[in-house]
């Protein structure tokens, strides 16, 4: 080409959540049954929807209005619809303006870091869901700058960590919240979120919290917004219905604007992603329409409560099965509908096999190893438990982490499947480590 064509932020564009699925193919293709453990998908996951959701959606399509373009910032209805339900928690208070709606969340998440001037930072958590990880570094044309969480802490963020990070490091404009977490099911605590937003007012920083799972708690947790802590500090809360509804095939997900006003260039950053939606046109409508009538709907409550009661069913389950098992650290989830295990230190070694018998997958496997010589070792693990025992979970090195693990979802609604997915994975963890637990 005359020219080069690529950023260098091309190559900080990475999903190993989808990317593991091919490799899942290629085993099925040689007749091995699956058991997916990699994406957060409740639907993948025998959910069926309800009924009373499936009519709302359906006398929708009966409307011709369904069918045409929507205002750009999305459905003034919605919008209304949406900053009534966050002022009800009497913190930060929007209206309808401040609501900007997207072709999914992960459509707003590629467009929040867009527009930031490439020296400018959004310091996320370690592990972080790789999509905004992927998505700020390939707008800085540079690695992620993180913070972490800590496995020897419930998972919390080590705010002395963050703390740091933010005060030497100027290019910093902006923290990143996944709360509830993906990939820890970590709910942050209310000082802890206090704490974040006492060092973005310190050092004159923009919030963002990625919320999609804010309704989604459950073992007794709640859940505190960024609205509820935020006071005048500036910030965006992201949010969606891939989870919730759950619909992630709708497409759908929006911004909240906090304290607008309270800066001039968070102003005119909100106007341009404003300005990028306008550019499109709009966003997915249908969803869009559907929300308040789902949402307001008197069902709601309770079909929400018994979903959260299933995925904490779920994670006594998991945890039944694998607190014990000495190699592993394990943590208890309370949030959204995954676990990362991880490994105790200096376990993992190149060393290590699982048993395979068919000498087709054997080769298989070795030819992935060969593709990628300086593969990590937990993916290398993930790999092997693959092959193995058909368990497709995602190493937690491909979330942004040095730490080595895997994530695993909350969210097979087969129990007896659950119990033997997870089975399976103790088994792979004993074996390959070759760790027993003690009884
Ligand atoms: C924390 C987080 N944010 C955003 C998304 C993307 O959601 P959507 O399906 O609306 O693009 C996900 C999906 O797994 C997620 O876990």
């Amino acid at each position: 080409m005359r020219q080069r064509l690529l950023s260098e932020g091309a190559k900080e564009l990475t999903y190993e959540i989808r990317g593991i699925v091919r490799k899942a193919q290629q085993l099925q293709a040689l007749g091995k049954t699956i058991y997916w453990e990699n994406i957060g998908d409740p639907i993948q996951k025998h959910y069926q929807v309800p009924a009373w959701m499936k009519e709302i959606i359906t006398d929708l399509l009966k409307e011709d209005a369904t069918y045409g373009y929507c205002d750009s910032k999305g459905v003034l209805e919605t919008r209304k619809f949406l900053a009534e339900l966050n002022n009800r928690r009497s913190g930060a208070q929007i209206t309808a303006d401040d609501i900007l709606f997207f072709n999914g969340l992960g459509d707003a998440i590629s467009k929040l870091y867009q527009y930031l001037v490439p020296t400018s930072r959004v310091i996320g958590p370690s592990p972080s869901y790789s999509t905004h990880s992927s998505a700020e570094a390939s707008h800085a044309n540079h690695h992620p700058i993180t913070y972490n969480l800590d496995p020897d802490n419930n998972w919390y963020p080590d705010l002395e960590d963050l703390y740091l990070k933010v005060k030497y490091n100027p290019n910093i404009v902006g923290i990143l919240i996944i709360n509830p977490d993906n990939p820890t099911g970590v709910v942050y605590p209310l000082e802890i979120l206090q704490r974040m937003v006492e060092i973005a007012r310190e050092f004159d920083l923009f919030l963002v919290a990625d919320e999609i799972y804010l309704n989604i708690t459950y073992n007794n947790a709640k859940a505190y917004a960024l609205a509820d802590v935020i006071g005048e500090v500036p910030g965006i809360s992201l949010k969606g219905i891939s989870k919730e509804l759950p619909w992630p095939g709708a497409r759908c997900g929006w911004m909240e604007y906090y304290n607008r006003e309270s800066s001039a260039d968070f102003q005119r950053f909100c106007a341009t992603l404003d300005n990028a939606k306008m550019i499109e046109v709009c966003s997915t409508k249908l969803p869009q329409l559907a929300i308040p009538r789902i949402m307001g709907d008197p069902r709601y409550t309770d079909y929400r409560k018994e979903f959260n009661e299933k995925i904490g069913r779920r994670s006594q389950i998991i945890a039944h099965i694998l607190e014990e098992v000495p190699a592993l650290k394990f943590n208890k989830t309370y949030g959204a509908f995954y676990n990362t295990i991880i490994f105790q230190d200096e376990i993992l070694n190149k060393h290590q096999s699982l048993e395979i018998e068919d000498e087709r997958v054997q080769q298989l496997l070795q030819r992935w190893f060969m593709e990628e010589p300086d593969m990590a070792p937990d993916k290398r693990f993930v790999y092997y438990m693959l092959a193995a025992k058909g368990v497709c979970v995602v190493p937690i090195s491909s979330f942004c982490s040095e730490l080595q693990g895997f994530r695993v979802t909350l969210l097979e609604n087969d129990e007896n499947i659950l119990k033997e997915t997870f089975m399976r994975i103790k088994e792979a963890v004993i074996e390959y480590t070759g760790i027993r637990v003690t009884t």
